[in-house]
């Protein structure tokens, strides 16, 4: 079984209540997705593996690192996961972008994959495989069985809000897969949402309704 990362950061748990409250607007609710993501990835590069060469500081020579990640993947289910590719970005600005688009039909809750479209070098990278809701945790399963069909190899998962049901069913289908969330909510009501939760993601991303 892969690790279970939930953060227990005071900033995130912040962060977390302006995503749930319905009166955020849509700029507030695309700036904390965001924000999340990127202290995501920050807590799932902390054993990062390192490069070190020296460096010419303006005083003299320094011992110097970079990450040996040089062609992480970040791949976004659309269209939620869409949200906290800014944030990735941030902090790992040269990492490839995949995308796969999926959504639930509303009465089975199966996902229908309608787009998906990985770079070439994916089975040589880290796969970052983000979607802020892990609810019965169909989507994002099937999405890293896309990824592996190219070749990925080294993946992880990063989400906003998961469901336990969701982390059952996602680690049983892919237990060499870590997942990183920012908070881990008690379970589904009768059409698949979680609750408490925050909603509709991709509504709130995208100002749908
Ligand atoms: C939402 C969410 C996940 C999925 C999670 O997408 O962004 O992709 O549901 O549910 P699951 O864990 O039960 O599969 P949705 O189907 O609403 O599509 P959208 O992002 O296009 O709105
Ligand atoms: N998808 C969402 O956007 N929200 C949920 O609570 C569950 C699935």
């Amino acid at each position: 079984m892969g690790k279970i990362f939930v953060s227990d950061h005071p900033v995130v748990k912040s962060m977390i209540t302006v995503l749930r409250s319905e009166t955020t607007s849509v700029g507030e609710f695309r700036r904390a997705i965001s924000d999340i993501s990127m202290l995501l990835c920050y807590e799932a590069f902390r054993n990062a593996g390192l490069d070190t060469f020296e460096v010419k500081t303006p005083m003299g020579m320094a011992e110097g690192v970079a990450l040996s990640d040089k062609m992480a993947v970040t791949v976004p289910i659309l269209r939620a996961g869409l949200g906290m590719t800014e944030g990735i970005l941030r902090l790992l600005p040269d990492c490839g972008v995949g995308l796969v688009g999926m959504y639930r039909n509303e009465e089975t809750l199966i996902p229908v994959e309608y787009y998906c479209k990985l770079p070439s070098y994916t089975g040589q990278s880290l796969v970052i495989v983000t979607d802020p809701m892990l609810a019965t945790g169909g989507s994002a399963s099937d999405a890293v069985d896309l990824v592996k069909k190219k070749g990925g190899k080294r993946i992880i998962l990063l989400c906003v809000i998961a469901a336990p049901e969701g982390i059952e069913k996602f680690s049983s289908r892919h237990p060499d897969v870590d997942i990183y969330c920012a908070c881990l909510d008690g379970g589904l009501n009768d059409r698949g949402y979680i609750v408490p939760g925050l909603g509709d993601a991709g509504d709130r991303i995208f100002g749908t309704v």
